[in-house]
């Protein structure tokens, strides 16, 4: 990746930043190590580049735990997979039914790939991954160790991560917390969310209310900090964060709701709020994001009668 160079980030002793801002990968390391996020095809090459400048033996790379199986979020597993055959897939039973799918290998290939198309016209990488044209999945796209709540997944010096069921976004989404050091891997959990412009595009693809009870349960836990699916980390005041993410749902929401009351055409509104997220995010072709924000009217809809949603004790 010669023009634009993304360097692995210190988080804390045990716990580091890799792959691309938008599409971030974590480390953990204890006596094992751990990756969380299973990339995309674009970001395989950088997190093995910036493995190798961390300095860390590969071989202690254990496990690489998936918060779920959106496309833009298990892209880097054949490739990892078939450099480090150590590497033992982590997820839900829901995510290993989902990657055993017979459709699931085309799905993820066509939004890989878009995804792979747009980081070049964003100049975000400037080669293409070696293994555009002619993917190979000779090794299993499959998850080698089923979690679940409760479960912990130890990796020596202290380092514990515990498994929270977390669905809302996807059906198969787990998050992660280390007790030691504080950190939370929430995934996508809490949506799309843009520091930058401290926005947020709620992502209630699987259901709102499941949504909203998996922020509520990660708010309880004392985390120190938070690791997103997507731009990077939160950093303290997790409390404040997940208000501001329930509040921020609670108004996406309840703006579909008063529009389609007044009779509103839902066509027209997914227009009008896809636009409004194409500002924030444009990682996928407008086409795609408008087929999201309709699920989410459809989601909207089907819980407009539930009550106490949005309320975090
Ligand atoms: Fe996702």
């Amino acid at each position: 990746m010669s023009e634009k160079r993304y360097g692995p980030t210190t988080i804390t002793p045990n716990f580091y930043q890799l792959g691309m801002h938008s599409y971030p990968a974590y480390l953990s390391m204890g006596d094992d190590g751990m990756l969380i996020e299973g990339g995309t095809g674009a970001t395989f090459a950088i997190i093995v580049e910036q493995i190798k400048e961390l300095g860390i033996n590969p071989e202690r790379i254990k496990y690489l735990a998936l918060t779920h199986t959106h496309p833009d979020h298990i892209g880097a597993i054949p490739q990892l997979k078939k450099l480090w055959p150590h590497l033992k897939v982590v997820g839900s039973a829901v995510a290993k039914q989902m990657l055993q799918r017979e459709e699931a290998v085309g799905e993820f290939l066509q939004i890989d790939h878009s995804i792979t198309e747009i980081l070049i016209i964003k100049n975000d990488i400037s080669e293409w991954p070696a293994e555009f044209e002619n993917p190979t999945f000779d090794v299993d796209f499959v998850v080698d160790m089923v979690v679940g709540e409760g479960d912990k997944l130890d990796l020596g010096s202290g380092i514990v991560w515990n498994v929270y069921e977390t669905p809302g976004h996807a059906p198969c989404h787990i998050s992660l917390y280390e007790e030691k050091e504080g950190t939370l891997a929430i995934g996508d959990v809490t949506g799309f969310y843009v520091s930058e412009k401290n926005a947020f595009w709620p992502n209630y693809f699987q259901s709102l209310e499941t949504y909203c009870n998996s922020i509520r349960k990660l708010s309880a836990i004392p985390a120190k900090r938070g690791a997103l699916g997507h731009n990077g980390m939160v950093d303290g005041q997790m409390d404040k964060y997940f208000a501001k993410a329930m509040k921020a749902t609670e108004a996406f929401h309840m703006d579909i709701l008063e529009r389609l009351d007044k009779g509103e055409n839902p066509e027209k509104i997914s227009i009008d709020k896809t636009k409004l997220v194409y500002l924030l995010t444009n990682l996928q072709p407008f086409a795609s994001m408008q087929n999201l924000t309709k699920l989410l009217i459809r989601r909207s809809q089907q819980a407009a009668d539930k009550e106490n949603l949005f309320v975090i004790p």
